[in-house]
């Protein structure tokens, strides 16, 4: 099965339950998203990777109610808080589906977009994955996502410090693709992957973020555990991401980050 390790990380209760205090920060980039893919009232649009749906919820404000946004998610505990917010908060035109965007053939198609806010970055055949996505687009429609930049751009994220503690990652098989946050960091490999997967016209816009947060708005309290470091090293592990995250506050209680990400715009041609 394609995406295994995703899908044991992303149907994790701990995951889902936490992603709520990142919204904070993922809300923030939802107007890039949108800017980027310029949608239309009555377009019908595929969100990759929605979570608790945050940018499906806003590309279906701007669609209206003769569009449609189905968002698919490999995580069904995300798919369920996406689906009750959409009932609570009485949101006609969306739909949330559980299914891996790699393979699936997502009900809906052809659609007008294709757009995502960091949910490619966790294909373990990333050249299939957005193959299988262009499918999915009607001739001249538009794929437009956010994701990271390059780790290195990235120095509030953690992932550098456990590196000390954690065994080197074995090599990826051949044919493999890298996952994770800053998978899709290097534009010019990126939009080399784009244009084989079959995409056109294909632009990347370079951002940043100073944010003022709370911490936990980038801080995975489950980063130490499901890293599976010799047990021997956790403790230690944890009291180095503490000092980590000590750097960033001020003496307001909130911290201070530069989050460095990027949106790519594609077409598929007509
Ligand atoms: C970093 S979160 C982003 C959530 C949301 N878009 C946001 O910006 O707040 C990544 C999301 O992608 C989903 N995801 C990961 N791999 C996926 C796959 N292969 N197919 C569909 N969704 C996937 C995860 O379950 C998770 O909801």
């Amino acid at each position: 099965m394609t995406n295994e390790a995703g899908r044991r990380r992303w149907n994790n209760a701990a995951e889902v339950a936490g992603w709520a205090k990142r919204e904070p920060f993922t809300n923030r980039v939802v107007p890039f998203v949108i800017e980027a893919a310029n949608p239309q009232p009555g377009d019908r649009v595929l969100d990759i990777g929605p979570g608790g749906g945050n940018l499906t919820f806003a590309f279906a404000e701007r669609i209206g109610a003769q569009g449609h946004a189905t968002g698919l998610d490999i995580s069904t505990g995300m798919t369920a808080w996406a689906t009750e917010r959409a009932r609570s908060g009485g949101v006609g035109n969306v739909t949330f589906l559980t299914g891996d965007a790699q393979v699936l053939a997502c009900p809906g198609a052809p659609f007008d977009l294709v757009v995502s806010q960091f949910g490619v970055m966790f294909f373990d055949d990333r050249l299939a994955a957005f193959t299988n996505l262009r499918r999915h687009l009607r001739p001249g429609g538009r794929l437009a996502f956010a994701c990271w930049q390059e780790g290195a751009r990235n120095t509030w994220h953690p992932g550098r410090i456990l590196a000390r503690f954690a065994p080197p990652a074995p090599a990826l098989a051949p044919g493999v693709s890298p996952t994770g946050p800053f998978a899709l960091g290097d534009a010019a490999d990126t939009s080399e992957m784009l244009a084989a997967a079959g995409f056109e016209r294909i632009v990347c816009a370079r951002h940043t973020l100073i944010e003022r947060v709370d911490e936990e708005a980038v801080r995975d309290r489950d980063f130490v555990p499901s890293m599976r470091l010799p047990p021997d090293r956790e403790a230690e592990a944890e009291a180095a991401i503490e000092a980590h995250f000590a750097r960033f506050r001020q003496p307001n209680g909130l911290s201070r980050f530069e989050l460095n990400f990027q949106v790519f715009t594609a077409n598929n041609p007509g």
